[in-house]
């Protein structure tokens, strides 16, 4: 089988993009099922419902989250209410929604696991011990990571961490795509940063100009997305759904 993971989507300017291409890239692909990182979907950051719901719509079986899932005022009710989108795992007890969704495509499970690190992000429960607990309870040999982290080190540990016990651990939140697509041990399909879908010359999707500003001045800006044209970052994962083995990573850019 097959599974497209898109890289953070940034507002409209990444969803539309996506709308555009994702039937030919899942078609050329010949993909099964699909999991995009929506936690910069909404137009102002974050995810709301009309991001989510457009993101389902134009094909993701499963919306991933990060750093900003929480950042819509209001949302915990969507999260409450959709099992399809997911926030990180790590999230203290209590929290709306739930890090894992185990999709039955029937004989086939496939579990997906929203992760965040936390080197240089909030304070969250210690991913290792968060994602031990996870796989235990998944009752699938196919379990796909999104691993929302910013520091490499970290992403490189929980890919070591995970090698032959889920089948692939994809890193998000950098935004910038890394060459570092591997097969860990015979088993488990794994990149650093699977990058963007949003404006590619742009400050991670934002206009240049009010970045710099913001990096600068150190005063407050309203962030925009840039209007350059936008590109899709993703990876394309094949794995042998019996024994929940990667054989395969190949890296997306799509212009
Ligand atoms: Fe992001
Ligand atoms: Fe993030």
């Amino acid at each position: 089988m097959k599974v497209l993971f898109v890289g953070d989507v940034v507002r409209s300017a990444g969803i539309d993009i996506l709308e555009k291409n994702i039937y030919k890239l899942k078609r050329e692909h010949e993909i099964d099922f699909t999991i995009v990182n929506g936690e910069n979907s909404a137009e102002t950051n974050g995810i709301d419902r009309r991001s989510y719901e457009r993101l389902i719509q134009l094909g993701a079986d499963v919306v991933t989250g990060g750093n900003h899932s929480f950042q819509q005022r209001g949302c915990e009710e969507l999260y409450e209410r959709e099992e399809t989108l997911l926030r990180p795992a790590n999230y203290p007890e209590g929290v709306a929604g739930s890090g894992m969704y185990i999709a039955d495509l029937f004989p086939v499970k496939i579990a997906v696991i929203s992760l965040m690190g936390t080197v240089g992000l909030e304070p969250l429960d210690n991913p290792f011990f968060c994602i031990d607990k996870l796989i235990e309870q998944a009752g699938t040999p196919n379990i796909f990571v999104d691993f929302h982290a910013e520091a490499t080190s970290e992403k490189k540990g929980m890919g070591h961490y995970l090698t032959g016990r889920v089948t692939a651990l994809i890193g998000t939140h950098t935004h910038v795509q890394t060459a570092d697509e591997a097969i860990l041990g015979g088993h488990t399909a794994y990149l650093t940063d699977v990058g963007m879908c949003g404006p590619e010359l742009s400050v991670l999707g934002i206009d240049s100009d009010i970045a710099v500003e913001k990096m600068k001045y150190h005063t407050p800006v309203t962030f925009k997305a840039s209007s350059n044209p936008s590109f899709i970052n993703a990876a394309v994962i094949s794995f042998d759904e019996k024994l929940g083995k990667a054989y395969k990573i190949e890296r997306v850019i799509m212009r």
